[in-house]
């Protein structure tokens, strides 16, 4: 399972990055927007922040084909190796995606609402296929089946293609796509923090301390 970091807050991407076993930060337009500053400062900065082993996804602005290719090559070159250009699905995205499977450059085709959709994408090159949980979820759908159906197919025809699950709003949503073979999520900080929490790990945790401290008081095993 890959983890990624799916927030533009630098704050949060230093502290996730610290502490958690990140693959990755994604980002899109609506999450840059958010931060309200320089785009190339910023995902410079996010870069900088995760190191150049980790994969960094960044959404393109352009709508035609050929000036998707051309910001995805700029991408590349200014954020290095590992950075992969997140493509809504739509005619010329999937024109794009061919084109930049040709040249190496990965690609992340976004805003997966169905497996066919998913299919096609993977057909076309994609390296990530994006489908959006919570907002499938949200409509009366199920996002867990939609990512089950999406491994299964890629699985099926052999692609070199793989899920990145997006859009959480619960830990429960990313339990289930990790247990249906889901092969990436991409999380907020918050939702980390839901993952690994459990009332009942504090109340063990709370108990080491207690039986400890009435033995040995404030010693650790450094003082031994
Ligand atoms: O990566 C896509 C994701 O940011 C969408 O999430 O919460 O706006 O549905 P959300």
């Amino acid at each position: 399972m890959l983890y990624i970091l799916d927030t533009a807050d630098l704050n949060s991407i230093k502290h996730c990055n610290e502490f958690y076993p990140l693959d990755g930060v994604t980002t899109n337009p609506s999450i840059i927007a958010k931060e309200k500053t320089d785009f190339w400062k910023l995902v410079k900065e996010i870069r900088n922040i995760i190191g150049e082993e980790k994969m960094l996804h960044v959404q393109t602005t352009q709508t035609v084909a050929e000036k998707i290719v051309e910001e995805a090559k700029l991408l590349k070159k200014e954020l290095g190796e590992n950075t992969f250009v997140k493509i809504p699905i739509c005619e010329e995205g999937l024109k794009a995606t061919t084109m930049l499977k040709k040249m190496g450059i990965g690609v992340t085709v976004t805003a997966i609402f169905t497996p066919a959709q998913a299919l096609i994408a993977a057909k076309a090159g994609a390296s990530f296929v994006a489908p959006y949980v919570n907002r499938l979820d949200n409509f009366l759908g199920d996002g867990t089946e939609v990512v089950s159906e999406i491994v299964g197919q890629l699985e099926i025809y052999n692609l070199d293609c793989k899920v990145l699950a997006a859009s959480f709003k619960t830990a429960e949503q990313v339990h289930k796509c990790s247990s249906v073979g889901c092969h990436s999520v991409t999380v907020t900080e918050e939702l980390l923090e839901m993952v690994i929490s459990h009332p009942m790990t504090d109340v063990a945790i709370a108990g080491f301390e207690r039986d400890w401290k009435s033995v040995y008081q404030d010693k650790t095993i450094l003082d031994f």
